[in-house]
């Protein structure tokens, strides 16, 4: 049983620790699982990161910015997921394609169907089975960031409010558009109903995949 999932949402929406936190309940229940986050997760992609985040490059183009961040993606899922997902093994994805749609495409305006273009050569047309929506509001999400020291921020995270409200608004409008992918919840909940909510879809999914076989 191979299973891809992929966890995607704002600034400040808790999704890396809830998906380490998943991670840490499937792995208890037997199962091989890999965690790769993006931009990054080979040397390729690190090195690539390094690049695309770095504040230092405010010179950097938008069609740079996008094929830096699908370079990183094509590395990674040729090297590490599609191998790892043959072998029968989970893999649990911080932010995949929709980021690229949601901060580049709706973020910076772009157009969407280029986007689709380009990041379906770039995976080969891996899709994951399913996507968990972190979904918070803006000023909550950009507080909790703000915690930590503003010089740390990167590239994004630097850019203005009303960016990341587009953001946002694009996750939700292409959750709404595909809900049998998507499953949204609300990250300004509790941390514990979050993960039970995610570990209810996530072992539905397997329950669903074991009947089939
Ligand atoms: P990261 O430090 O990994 O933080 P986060 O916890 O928010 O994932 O930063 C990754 C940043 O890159 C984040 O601001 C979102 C952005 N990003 C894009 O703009 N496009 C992309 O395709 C990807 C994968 C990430």
């Amino acid at each position: 049983m191979s299973l891809f999932i992929t966890f995607e949402g704002p600034e400040g929406s808790g999704k890396t620790t809830q998906l380490q936190a998943l991670r840490g309940y499937l792995e208890g229940q037997g199962f091989r699982v890999y965690a790769p986050r993006e931009p990054g997760g080979t040397r390729i992609g690190d090195l690539v990161r390094n690049i695309v985040l770095n504040p230092e490059y405010t010179e950097m183009q938008p069609a740079a910015e996008i094929l830096l961040f699908s370079a990183a993606r094509a590395q990674l899922v040729g090297q590490e997921i599609r191998p790892r997902l043959a072998q029968g093994q989970i893999v649990l994805c911080d932010r995949y394609a929709d980021s690229t749609l949601a901060y580049q495409g709706y973020g910076l305006g772009l157009d969407l169907q280029t986007l689709r273009v380009i990041t379906a050569f770039a995976t080969g047309g891996l899709q994951p089975d399913l996507t968990f929506l972190l979904d918070v509001p803006v000023e909550v999400g950009l507080a909790r960031k703000r915690g930590q020291d503003a010089n740390e921020w990167n590239r994004m995270e630097r850019r203005q409010r009303e960016y990341h409200e587009r953001v946002r608004a694009g996750y939700r409008e292409m959750a709404e558009a595909d809900p049998a992918r998507w499953c949204v919840l609300d990250a300004t909940r509790p941390f514990d109903d979050v993960q039970a909510a995610i570990r209810a879809e996530v072992n539905r999914l397997i329950s669903g995949l074991s009947e089939v076989r």
